[in-house]
């Protein structure tokens, strides 16, 4: 009886741990969740991206033949930050699939400057 009273202690013992380390991985797992941005809001300042010096450029180098100087392919313009910050959300749709995309008919853009862009999204679309 005695064995019996104690392994069942033992086992318990057993069974609070692992439920108390499932609930802490669980906490762990809550807490990744949040940091994931899926609002385009999250105001990361860590590295700030700059409209002027980083997206600007990559708009006049591959976008700029049909979107932009009076070009409006689609309907959509992009020369400026009023213009092209608007459109964002739109335009890291069509950069970041695989068939269809823009530039139309163009390359892929590097995963680099797509995430530059998604990047510059993500930080709240600053005009800097
Ligand atoms: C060779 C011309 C050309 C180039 C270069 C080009 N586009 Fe386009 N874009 C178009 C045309 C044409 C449309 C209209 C939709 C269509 O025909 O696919 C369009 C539509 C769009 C739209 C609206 C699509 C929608 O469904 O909302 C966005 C956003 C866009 N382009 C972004 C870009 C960006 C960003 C670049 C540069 C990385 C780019 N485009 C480069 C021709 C071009």
């Amino acid at each position: 009886m005695k064995k019996i009273i104690l392994s069942l202690f033992v086992a318990s013992i057993f069974l609070v741990f692992v439920i108390s380390s499932c609930t802490s991985r669980n906490e762990e797992e809550y807490f990744a969740v949040q940091t994931v941005d899926t609002t385009g809001n999250n105001q990361d300042t860590t590295t700030l991206v700059s409209y002027q010096n980083d997206i600007a450029p990559i708009i006049a180098g591959n976008c700029s033949g049909c979107h932009q100087g009076g070009a409006q392919s689609g309907g959509v313009s992009m020369n400026n930050y009023a213009e092209f910050s608007s459109k964002v959300d739109r335009v890291v749709v069509m950069i970041s699939k695989t068939t269809g995309f823009m530039p139309k008919g163009g390359q892929k853009l590097p995963a680099a400057k797509i995430e530059l862009i998604n990047t510059w999204k993500n930080q709240g679309k600053k005009d800097n």
